[in-house]
């Protein structure tokens, strides 16, 4: 046995051990998508999908990806300097009227989008300021702009969401410069970054703050463009990363910004000029949902919060500890790595798919159940799943807090 064969198997115990158990949570197999599913020959009704408002499945949108297979088919064959359509660059100038800016670039993945914008921009006279919490695409960004050899900047993490560790790092940095990196919405809390108060700081250090909106765009403001919408701070923020892969319905990144700071990530990020180019079909559904957002979105993200705010007093009622939460995405704490399993195993008998979130994704003493309340669950769903929650989590301890008790006993 090799090396990476005897280290493969002892990082692989904690996976063989939760599948002998038969409660490993992952990579399950659905035989068809979206928000209703099927998984092992029966329906489920997903709470894990990012698909906040719904439209993934929406017929226009396939209709126009299917359309689109017949004129491009599914890839280009390159990357972007070779193979950019009308589709890209149409869609692209759409977004970046919708969001407020004067550009944006769409990459093949919001990870390759925030790698590339990070590497880019940083260098060895540049201070990267992360919030504590950041999303692992800011982390890796800022990770491999430090490898890059005599030219690396400083990383520094800030508190999560407190201004005041943010202006401590701002005030004690080592370089020139300070880019200081957030999340709008929390994937794995579910919280709102402190925005205000950190354009606010970033105004004052003058520094560019930039902000991965993945969960806000097409959730949160009115008009569905993100928590700077929300917060009243759009034009207040020079950079937006987002996604294609959850409001959108398909895959791919965005990257929001002035004119000549996006020409210059798109003529240097490797990650964007050393992979394949978005596919059209999938262009063609993210553009005929923004159709759809522009033309309905106040109304579509009403019913968003509608249905989040429902299910979050139902959880807040059964008592239910949901964090930090303050959006669609709640976690249910269980606190116990057990007991997320079970109710996750529980839920799925019963066809509701709840992923359960336990270490190394979270903190000893965090696990939980990621709760992801979308547009396209319907009334009755909700009034469901809350009713499963509250008898499983009465089951396993998880509102009272009890001890659930050894495994084997
Ligand atoms: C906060 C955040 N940023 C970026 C990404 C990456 O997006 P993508 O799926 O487009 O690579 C995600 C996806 O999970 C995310 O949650």
């Amino acid at each position: 046995m090799s090396w990476i064969d005897a280290k493969a198997h002892a990082e692989l115990a904690r996976v063989r051990e939760a599948r002998e158990r038969q409660v490993y949570p992952l990579f399950r197999e659905f035989e068809t998508g979206g928000l209703h599913g099927r998984l092992d020959g029966k329906p489920i009704v997903n709470f894990s999908s990012n698909d906040y408002l719904g439209l993934t499945t929406h017929p226009k949108v396939k209709e126009a990806a299917g359309r689109a297979v017949q004129e491009f088919a599914c890839g280009l064959s390159s990357s972007r300097p070779q193979a950019t359509t009308k589709e890209h660059v149409r869609l692209e100038q759409r977004l970046a009227k919708w969001m407020g800016f004067e550009s944006c670039l769409t990459f093949t993945t919001g990870y390759q989008a925030m790698l590339g914008t990070i590497v880019s921009l940083a260098d060895k006279d540049t201070t990267l300021v992360l919030d504590a919490y950041s999303h692992a695409c800011i982390l890796d960004g800022s990770f491999l702009a430090a490898g890059v050899p005599k030219n690396g900047p400083e990383i520094r993490f800030f508190n999560h969401n407190s201004a005041k560790s943010l202006e401590r790092i701002l005030k004690t940095r080592e370089r020139k410069n300070a880019l200081v990196l957030c999340e709008g919405v929390y994937s794995l809390d579910g919280d709102k970054a402190n925005l205000a108060e950190f354009v606010d700081l970033c105004a004052q250090y003058d520094t560019p703050l930039v902000v991965d909106d993945a969960h806000g765009t097409g959730t949160l403001g009115a008009g569905g463009r993100g928590t700077l919408e929300a917060m009243n701070l759009q034009g207040k923020v020079p950079i937006v990363v987002s996604t294609l892969s959850k409001t959108f319905g398909g895959i791919g990144g965005l990257l929001f910004g002035s004119g000549e700071v996006v020409e210059h990530v798109k003529h240097t990020a490797r990650s964007f000029l050393f992979s394949a180019t978005l596919p059209v079909p999938i262009v063609a559904a993210a553009s005929t949902i923004l159709d759809m957002i522009e033309a309905d979105g106040p109304k579509l993200v009403a019913e968003l919060q509608q249905k989040a705010r429902y299910f979050r007093d139902g959880l807040t009622a059964a008592g239910f500890d949901l964090g930090a939460s303050s959006t669609h995405i709640m976690p249910v704490m269980c606190r116990e790595e057990r007991k997320a399993l079970f109710m996750h195993i529980a839920l799925l008998e019963c066809g509701v798919y709840m992923v359960p979130l336990v270490y190394p994704s979270v903190k000893i003493g965090e696990e939980r159940l990621r709760v992801n309340v979308t547009r396209g669950h319907t009334q009755e769903e909700l009034d469901r799943t809350l009713a499963l929650l509250k008898e499983y989590g009465e089951a396993f301890f998880v509102l009272s807090g009890d001890d659930i008790g050894p495994l084997e006993a």
